[in-house]
């Protein structure tokens, strides 16, 4: 069982982990109390699951990873272990990703009250005190997961949205508009030997263990993030006409898409958003990018991206050690949590003695360590329980459904 996933809740705080479980879980409904039963089924794209299978599959995991061990209440049928496995081959051969939105049985009703029963069982058998440390691990472990569920479900819908010619809303709430963005100031670093990864406070992911020692040569990095304004000025400079800003793959991909600006836009002046069509905010951090396309404008900017580990130094001096409670805000300009998750040039990958957890749950992280780049911070879809220093966030560059922007850093010249 994960060597270092430590827990939400200090384990003699039984009251808290229980309370933790039910908010969690709790939330997931929530997040689709304003969905129609159809749009539980849409499926946008291969990448983009629908609502009810991240219902589904965030109980599968616990039914699996926690109560079939244990031989415990409610059993699962078995086609439904394939269809909501996700990826773990452990496990055998999971429902094809692409088709998950065909899977029109079971039922919503189903899944919801599939849901129902795991939580009393779980709540039940936490308040029995049935759980030994490893088990209560897999818990929070699953509580993590569903989390991150909770925001790809909020992402993958606003794709999946963004098809329909009749923008539909997910949140009637209008966002408000954020202040006018302040002059960039460069936050200045000398480097040298720092400690990065996590350590044993709290929860955190295998992937950002072990905690290690990383040689950093003196850089400078953006006090704030890129906003839809500047990132306006590279559209109009013809950005994205121009090869020279481009990685090579950036640049293939540009052209088979016919990328003209960052999705989501309708055009120069107005998004698709959670809230439906609204005006473009020339202040808000620029959103749904690819790692190209932050690169990209980097480049023309005659920057570049942090590396993770620059980002998380930086970020360290901004905020405390721990879970920065509080920066959960959307409007929070300087946008180190909160905001949008911001892509680094540093390649998704292990750190020096990095072990994956044991057992099927072990294929959680590890195996992705291939192609991707390493996003840092949270987005304002990130739940608070998640937005920590140390977390690894990664997609592949080409990826720009979700909520991801860019914070700009430098090498630092000589004085
Ligand atoms: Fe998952």
């Amino acid at each position: 069982m994960p060597q270092h996933a430590s827990k939400i809740v200090d384990p003699c705080e039984q009251e808290d982990r229980i309370q933790a479980f039910k908010t969690c879980r709790d939330y997931s409904l929530t997040l689709c109390d304003s969905l129609s039963p159809e749009d539980h089924m849409i499926q946008g794209a291969p990448f983009a699951s629908p609502p009810k299978w991240h219902l589904a599959h965030t109980n599968w995991f616990f039914a699996t990873f926690v109560l079939e061990p244990l031989a415990l209440e409610p059993s699962t049928p078995s086609s439904w272990k394939t269809l909501f496995n996700s990826y773990y081959n452990g496990l055998g051969q999971p429902h094809a990703r692409a088709a998950r939105g065909i899977l029109s049985r079971p039922a919503l009703s189903d899944i919801i009250q599939w849901r129902m029963q795991v939580d009393d069982q779980i709540v039940k058998s936490l308040n029995a005190d049935q759980f030994n440390p490893e088990q209560l691990q897999l818990i929070d472990l699953g509580l993590q997961h569903e989390m991150q569920h909770q925001e790809l479900l909020v992402t993958d819908l606003l794709y999946s949205f963004s098809l329909n010619p009749s923008h539909p809303i997910f949140n009637a709430t209008p966002a408000p508009l954020h202040p006018a963005a302040a002059k960039v100031e460069w936050l200045k670093f000398d480097g040298g030997l720092i400690e990065v990864g996590a350590g044993d406070e709290g929860f955190s992911f295998d992937n950002e263990h072990p905690r290690h020692r990383h040689f950093l040569e003196p850089f400078v990095i953006a006090n704030r993030l890129v906003t839809n304004g500047e990132y306006q000025k590279f559209i109009d400079a013809g950005g994205y006409l121009d090869a020279q800003w481009w990685l090579s793959e950036g640049w293939d991909t540009v052209n088979r898409e016919q990328w003209r600006r960052p999705l989501h836009w309708l055009d120069q002046n107005r998004i698709f958003s959670l809230q439906g069509v609204q005006p473009l905010d020339l202040n808000a951090p620029v959103c749904h990018l690819s790692g190209y396309e932050a690169e990209a404008y980097a480049r023309w900017s005659g920057c570049r991206l942090p590396t993770e580990f620059e980002w998380e130094y930086a970020a360290s001096r901004q905020t405390p050690e721990i879970r920065p409670a509080g920066l959960s805000d959307a409007m929070n300009q300087s946008g180190w949590f909160g905001s949008v998750w911001q892509w680094t040039q540093s390649a998704y990958g292990p750190y020096p003695g990095y072990q994956p957890d044991k057992g099927a749950v072990g294929e959680y992280n590890g195996k992705f360590m291939s192609s991707q780049w390493v996003l840092r911070g949270s987005s304002f879809a990130t739940p608070e329980l998640q937005q920590r220093l140390h977390y690894r966030n990664f997609f592949y560059p080409a990826d720009r459904w979700q909520f991801t922007g860019l914070r700009l850093g430098k090498t630092a010249t000589s004085p």
